[in-house]
């Protein structure tokens, strides 16, 4: 087989950048190691940055979204039992968010994958990356007990955090950094219906959030130790304790039912640079890592691939490499500002094991103080509704 980008990973990074590249008339096959009924369970954050919004509208992407997703103009964060503030987005930037599942973007981009009789092979085992600093890369992979092989131009590490492209760069050029949080997120959904706006809660009892996947669907989270199994959460329990991490009047209007979903996710920061080896390109998670706090994971895959797409279409028709040599680190510095982001937020709304009382109050007074200070206010909109692409 020959194409001139191989892409490993049928996640949204992997599939929005075969998309793209597709409109341009570029050819790329996705490798991806899972079914596809697999990668369509999978649940993930759901809150798209306006310029995430814009992308998905402009790749022709757009209509679902916009039927069914739900804007707002910014999130609340309560705290104390009793603050409440609206991070307000529209106000101070101008921009609205879309709360919009990336279940259904990925539902979203294999449609339009099949539609343009793109190649997603799925269950492709053994994957492997081949001479990557040369000019003539390939990629091998075992399907039906056969061996295949994959001659390329570039090839694309959209694999994830545990993907096979970042650790086929040598360990003398990539640099990583690490950092893990001592808690989990349970996080549940319920066909029930959901509060009208996403709300972060800190409160001593740990963190929570509420937020939302359509008119009848709620999504909600709740910190809890990292060594607990969801058999400790039955449906009573995660819902007294999630109403209890709220104030009073909000918890009084979230409506409980059945739990038809429920995970502990560990919370992580990784980012590893550069994001370019030879002719390997990593984007989204495989090079990166957020904790959800924030929803930037699936904003960030995009704005790599929104990168990556632009270098590849410049170099195809204007054999111009200027903005694939400078990839890697255009990505960085809007991966850095949300890896920062996510970080802060994650410190801000969290209860730390090793935490003393000094340390929550802090919290709290840095919680009064963006409330007070229209500045302070705009820094975090600014950030919160997602940096703008440079
Ligand atoms: N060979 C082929 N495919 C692989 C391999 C491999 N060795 N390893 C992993 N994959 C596939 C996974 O099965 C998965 O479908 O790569 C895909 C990576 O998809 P995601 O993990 O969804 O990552 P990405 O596309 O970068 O999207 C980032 O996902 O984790 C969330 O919060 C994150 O929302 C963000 C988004
Ligand atoms: C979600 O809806 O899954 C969600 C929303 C906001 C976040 C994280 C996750 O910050």
């Amino acid at each position: 087989m020959r194409t001139q980008i191989a892409i490993i990973g049928g996640g949204p990074a992997g599939l929005m950048l075969s998309h793209i590249l597709h409109l341009e008339g570029i050819h790329s096959i996705v490798l991806e190691k899972h079914s596809r009924a697999h990668v369509l369970r999978r649940i993930r954050a759901g809150v798209l940055e306006a310029g995430s919004v814009a992308l998905l509208r402009d790749v022709g992407l757009g209509k679902r979204m916009d039927e069914e997703g739900h804007p707002h103009d910014g999130a609340y964060i309560v705290w104390k039992g009793e603050r409440k503030i609206l991070i307000d987005t529209a106000k101070y930037t101008g921009k609205q968010m879309l709360a919009y599942g990336q279940t259904a973007i990925t539902e979203d981009l294999y449609s339009a994958r099949d539609a343009a009789d793109g190649i997603v092979v799925d269950e492709a085992a053994n994957v492997a990356l081949h001479d990557l600093t040369t000019d003539a890369p390939f990629v091998t992979f075992d399907k039906n007990r056969d061996t295949e092989q994959i001659d390329c131009d570039y090839v694309i590490g959209c694999d994830g955090f545990h993907g096979v492209s970042r650790r086929c760069i040598p360990r003398s050029v990539l640099k990583t950094y690490n950092k893990s949080y001592p808690f989990g997120w349970l996080g549940v959904m319920s066909e029930t219906r959901p509060l009208p706006d996403i709300v972060y809660a800190n409160s001593e009892r740990g963190f929570a959030l509420a937020s939302q996947r359509s008119e009848r669907l709620s999504r909600y989270y709740i910190q809890c130790p990292l060594d607990h199994d969801v058999e400790e959460w039955p449906d009573d329990l995660f819902w007294q304790e999630l109403k209890a991490r709220f104030p009073g009047d909000i918890a009084d209007a979230m409506e409980t039912g059945p739990t038809i979903e429920k995970s502990i996710a560990p919370l992580r920061s990784f980012v590893a640079e550069p994001m370019r080896y030879g002719r390997l390109f990593l984007a989204g998670d495989a090079a990166h890592i957020v904790p959800p706090t924030g929803a930037k994971g699936l904003n960030l895959a995009f704005s790599d691939v929104y990168y990556l797409s632009r270098g590849l279409i410049r170099h195809y028709k204007q054999h111009d490499d200027t903005y694939l040599d400078s990839y890697s680190d255009t990505a960085l510095r809007r991966v850095w500002g949300a890896a920062r982001l996510s970080w802060y937020l994650t410190r801000l709304l969290h209860l730390f094991p090793d935490d003393n009382p000094f340390d929550q109050r802090t919290r709290e007074d840095e919680l009064d103080y963006v409330a007070r200070s229209e500045n302070a206010m705009a820094t975090l909109a600014e950030q919160y509704v997602g940096l703008p692409y440079e």
